[in-house]
């Protein structure tokens, strides 16, 4: 199969496929989704919670973005890549950002970057683009904003959140956004914005009507415990299979069942 490419993307949402990215940080998960159709890997922030121990996505650094997504590129193939722009390694200034994403890309080979935010990051979005950088927008629930909103909640509910949320994508899109994560909004606000605008729209938690979907890959799994959002769909519960393999081979050691006669060397 070629390359995925913003023309492979483009051309897929012109036919009103739907677009499906998952979130992966190493090879060995990586490898897994090269196997299956998926349009895009998010080396996501998220890392920081679901691999790194984090509470939140606050603590990740743009160090640990390179490292996970070296690894997820390693072994990437023809995938589309995109790696996420941490807490911080945007917001000092447009140069600080316009050289994280460029160490980014550069030491990483990702295809494109994710940056959350709306008109306060248009310009640097415009200016990443400008420089040669695809960029995927964020908008709605920005788990990075967690510290000054005090929570994560839906976003959109009022006519202006929702005028709000809108004008945003509109001026993502008109910075040269190629695509738009709408996250945590009502289900006619996806829409909304999805008919309102020319580039993609990949929804979590945004309903059914955006042009495409991601999820944390250990939520589809069943292996992340700590939250649970009422968009997740967990299609495996690999957690619980985790464990009983775990214990079973514990309990095996410990009776003196493993290592049998077929596992030991003549
Ligand atoms: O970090 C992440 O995994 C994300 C997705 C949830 C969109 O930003």
């Amino acid at each position: 199969m070629s390359k995925t490419t913003l023309r492979t993307i483009k051309e897929k949402y012109e036919k009103n496929e739907k677009l499906v990215m998952i979130t992966s940080y190493d090879s060995l998960m990586t490898e897994w989704l090269v196997q299956t159709d998926i349009d895009m890997i998010l080396v996501g922030d998220s890392v920081g919670m679901v691999l790194l121990g984090y509470e939140n996505t606050i603590p990740v650094t743009v160090e640990d973005i390179i490292h996970h997504t070296r690894a997820v590129k390693r072994v990437s193939k023809n995938k589309f890549v995109i790696a996420d722009m941490p807490f911080m390694s945007y917001q000092v200034s447009t140069e600080d950002a316009l050289y994280n994403a460029g160490r980014i890309i550069k030491e990483t080979l990702a295809d494109a970057v994710k940056i959350e935010g709306g008109l306060e990051v248009s310009e640097i979005v415009k200016r990443m683009v400008q420089a040669g950088i695809p960029v995927m927008g964020h908008i709605g629930l920005n788990p990075q904003h967690l510290l000054a909103e005090g929570g994560y909640k839906v976003k959109g509910r009022s006519e202006q959140d929702r005028e709000r949320l809108l004008l945003e994508a509109k001026s993502l899109e008109q910075s040269g956004a190629f695509s738009i994560v709408i996250e945590t909004v009502p289900e006619n606000v996806g829409k909304i914005i999805t008919e309102n605008v020319s580039i993609p729209t990949i929804g979590i938690g945004a309903g059914r009507y955006t042009s495409g979907q991601v999820l944390v890959i250990y939520d589809i799994l069943g292996m992340y415990e700590k939250i649970k959002p009422k968009f997740v769909k967990r299609y495996r519960e690999l957690g619980k299979e985790i464990l009983a393999g775990i214990n079973e081979y514990i309990n095996e050691v410990k009776i003196g069942k493993f290592p049998d006669e077929e596992h030991s060397f003549k």
